[in-house]
């Protein structure tokens, strides 16, 4: 370690020993001694370490953070810190109505002013479920202190009957069986909770492992730490060692500015196609970028990450599970075989642990290569996102990789332009309005329909609906049509089947060009030229956007909470991370205030 600051420039200085004013001194320290903590531990030169928890009864992809806490408070001490737990605001993705992403804002917020706010030199950020890793990620942006994030760790693999039970696609598995009469209810229940079989968060390659992933690729969490399985015993170890080195990064004065660059962000990109991340990652990755001031959008995405190979085997693309990941050797395995195939743009960046992404990982290669695939050899050749444009929306993602082949061969064959589709529009004005009507005949929806789904943006729906891809109708069903292409303001969850355009910005509740498209217009969608395009002349399109203006905007529902109304009031697009738009102008505020 290379100490780069000293015992007078510890940030909690200005509270527990600041000789201008030992009246404050003594009151900012007296109430921190009334439960034990001794004026050694707090005057005597050691770092404070909050450890920001996110595990609760109310959290249980986190709740194992509560264990694991004890084994960060004693690395923190035996590295010489003093550690104060901080409660953040819960994000639960299974249990949070109407949706968790409304509070990861909200969790960000409340981080930020803690952070701030009070005696702390160095943080570790407890990141799992969903939610909770760009949450905590965004505020240690913001605040700038030295941080390190610590995985709880996936749940251990679900079986059921001798075959993998993955988190959350189990479900659309046992829906099939229970239709089929298979099953019974408590069948059904039996099967889901099998994905399920310990303390941990998503087995399966959803929005938690794609983001826990990626704050190792970040350079934000030790090597190796965001594959462990939450009960294994290395999980316990990985956590005495963050809370020992996020002691030294402190001395140090590594901070979150210094680690996540523009060109660690680049990186993420990369890995985030060899992992086969999910559709939400851009919008948190964009976030935290915005809170640091890199630039990053939607287009470097599409140039960056999609023609990058899919290397991990994860349900739901796949078959694997989060143990089999680990046993695969987790995140250092895919970026030593990025860094040997020469795909990833920096192996050079400094990371957490204060060594570079090679240094850490480039010898490190797949130790099973049913599980995470050499780059010769791939699952997919080409597995990022591409970014369309057009007068529908100025920026919308979609993962070509997941087209399936009969898809491509009713939709994209076109003998004139093998990427491009037209098709019938038919708009749906929110999940509701979709279950409504998509089984209704009179409808008339067929195989030259497109289906849109609006009003599901971060101010629509506030934080937006995972409701974008729509199954047919069960009529097209019944002919063997599995899917229509569907496009739409809302998110996806996980990896998905059907072909979806999504995140699609602005939305329709903030005057975005789905605001005028009306059931029945003509769309074409290009994917060789990225355009997504109503194919409405010019003067008709005034006249609708006149129109709309003049009927005050587009209808949504009310809110029902105060946060759900300031959230709207204050939030951006999903293309620009869907961040509290005034946020951002807060950089590196440790620094920069008091
Ligand atoms: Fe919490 Fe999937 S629901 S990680
Ligand atoms: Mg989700």
């Amino acid at each position: 370690m290379s100490k780069k600051i000293g015992i007078e420039d510890l940030r909690s200085r200005k509270w527990f020993m600041n000789p201008d004013n030992p009246e404050m001194t003594a009151l900012y320290l007296e109430r921190y001694l009334n439960y034990g903590l001794t004026r050694e531990e707090l005057q005597s030169g050691k770092p404070i370490i909050g450890i920001a928890q996110t595990g609760s009864d109310l959290s249980p992809c986190n709740r194992h953070h509560l264990e694991l806490t004890k084994r960060v408070r004693d690395g923190i001490i035996a590295a010489g810190g003093t550690c104060i737990e901080v409660p953040v605001h819960p994000i639960q993705e299974t249990g949070k109505r109407p949706t968790a992403m409304l509070d990861r804002n909200l969790a960000y917020l409340s981080l930020v002013e803690t952070l701030f706010g009070y005696p702390l030199d160095g943080v570790v950020l407890n990141i799992g479920c969903d939610k909770t890793t760009p949450a905590l990620l965004m505020a240690a942006a913001t605040v700038n202190i030295p941080a390190v994030a610590l995985s709880v760790g996936p749940m251990l693999n679900g079986w059921f009957r001798g075959e993998r039970t993955g988190s959350g696609t189990i479900v659309w598995k046992a829906r099939e069986l229970l239709a089929a009469g298979e099953i019974d209810d408590d069948g059904f229940m039996e099967l889901v909770a099998s994905s399920a079989p310990s303390v941990g968060y998503c087995n399966t390659m959803g929005t938690a492992t794609t983001m826990n992933s990626l704050a190792e690729a970040l350079g934000m969490q030790l090597p190796g730490s965001a594959a462990i399985p939450a009960p294994y015993r290395e999980r316990g170890q990985i956590s005495y060692e963050t809370g020992r080195r996020i002691v030294d990064m402190v001395w140090e004065d590594l901070r979150p500015s210094d680690i996540m660059t523009r060109e660690a962000f680049e990186n993420t990109i990369v890995i985030n196609s060899a992992i086969g991340g999910s559709t939400n990652a851009p919008i948190h990755l964009n976030a935290i970028a915005r809170h640091l001031g890199v630039p990053l959008d939607n287009n470097d995405w599409q140039a960056i990450g999609h023609d990058v190979p899919l290397l991990v085997n994860l349900q739901p693309a796949g078959e694997y599970l989060g143990e089999d990941y680990q046993h695969a050797g987790g995140v250092p395995a895919v970026v030593g075989e990025l860094i040997a195939a020469g795909l990833l743009p920096y192996p050079d960046v400094i990371t957490a642990n204060g060594k570079t992404m090679a240094d850490n990982c480039g010898d490190r290669r797949s130790e099973d290569t049913k599980v995470i695939k050499p780059a010769s050899d791939p699952l997919k050749p080409q597995a990022g996102f591409i970014n369309l444009t057009g007068n529908l929306f100025d920026s919308a993602i979609m993962k070509t990789s997941v087209i399936s082949d009969s898809f491509r061969a009713k939709y994209l064959s076109n003998p004139d332009d093998v990427n491009a589709f037209e098709g019938r529009a038919v708009v749906f004005d929110g999940p509701e309005d979709f279950h409504h009507r998509i089984d209704d005949p009179s409808e008339n929806i067929d195989e030259d329909c497109v289906l849109f789904m609006r009003g599901a943006g971060p101010k629509g729906y506030p934080g937006g609906a995972e409701v974008v891809n729509m199954r047919p109708p069960s009529y097209l069903l019944k002919k063997g049509v599995e899917a229509l292409p569907c496009v739409g303001d809302g998110r996806q969850s996980g990896t998905s089947g059907s072909p979806s355009i999504l995140n699609a910005s602005p939305e329709a509740a903030d005057g975005g060009g789905l605001a005028l498209l009306q059931n029945g217009d003509r769309v074409r969608i290009d994917l060789n030229k990225c355009t997504a395009d109503m194919l409405v002349p010019l003067e008709e399109l005034a006249e609708r956007a006149r129109k709309f203006e003049a009927e005050g905007g587009y209808d949504a529902p009310e809110s029902q909470s105060p946060w759900q109304q300031y959230f709207r009031e204050k939030v951006g697009r999903f293309d620009q991370g869907m961040i509290l738009e005034d946020a951002d102008k807060y950089q590196d505020i440790a620094r920069t205030s008091m």
